[in-house]
């Protein structure tokens, strides 16, 4: 089975397992976002899980490949401009330097390549504009035996478990504003990049 396939699967079970957990850390990132209107793209916007803590003065786009996911979030835009996009986090279909901020909720530990989600948001991203992120990433020498076990099983269905957000970042033009732990002992991990 296909990432995008089991994404599919999941849609229907995605709000109860998720929902709850991750409400109090989507509300501690999105407190980031710009005060002035502006342009956010929300990249693997899934279910649409961040759409209801959004203000209402931005413009947002939110881009996912699975169209089960996508659906899922269109409702949940009442009262916002928004768009939803079919499309792949690892190539935006998107112009250069058009959004102020991208949303990276549970997207770079997700694909298969993290480094090119996070060098497509700085492409996308207008020089001074932040990336906010929120998942789950291994400390650069941690050994997490168990994880780095799993990873390559739990990466079909749903996540990988063994990313180094470090490694992923090397040489791309992002500063680390804040790097938080959010939960799960640090695992999660609540991360300000600014587009330099
Ligand atoms: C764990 S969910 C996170 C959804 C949402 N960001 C949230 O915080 O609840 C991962 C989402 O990324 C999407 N996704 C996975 N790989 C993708 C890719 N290469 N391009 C676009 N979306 C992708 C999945 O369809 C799914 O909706």
């Amino acid at each position: 089975m296909s990432l995008a396939s089991a994404y599919t699967v999941l849609a229907p079970f995605y709000d109860r397992v998720v929902s709850g957990a991750t409400r109090p850390l989507r509300q501690a990132s999105l407190a980031h976002l710009p005060a002035a209107p502006a342009d956010v793209l929300l990249v693997g916007v899934g279910t649409g899980l961040d759409l209801p803590h959004l203000p209402a003065a931005h413009r947002y786009t939110g881009v996912d490949f699975n169209a089960a996911m996508l659906a899922r979030s269109r409702p949940r835009a009442s009262g916002l401009d928004f768009v939803a996009v079919r499309g792949d986090a690892m190539k935006l279909p998107f112009a250069d330097a058009c959004f102020d901020c991208a949303v990276l909720h549970l997207i770079v530990a997700v694909v298969p390549d993290g480094r090119a989600v996070l060098q497509e948001a700085a492409r996308v991203l207008r020089p001074g504009g932040q990336a906010l992120l929120l998942d789950k990433f291994l400390r650069r020498g941690r050994p997490a035996p168990l994880r780095r076990l799993l990873s390559p099983l739990a990466a079909r269905v749903a996540t990988r478990l063994d990313v180094v957000l470090e490694d992923a970042l090397d040489g791309l033009p992002f500063g680390v504003v804040s790097d938080d732990a959010a939960a799960f002992g640090g695992w999660f991990r609540q991360v300000r990049l600014l587009r330099t």
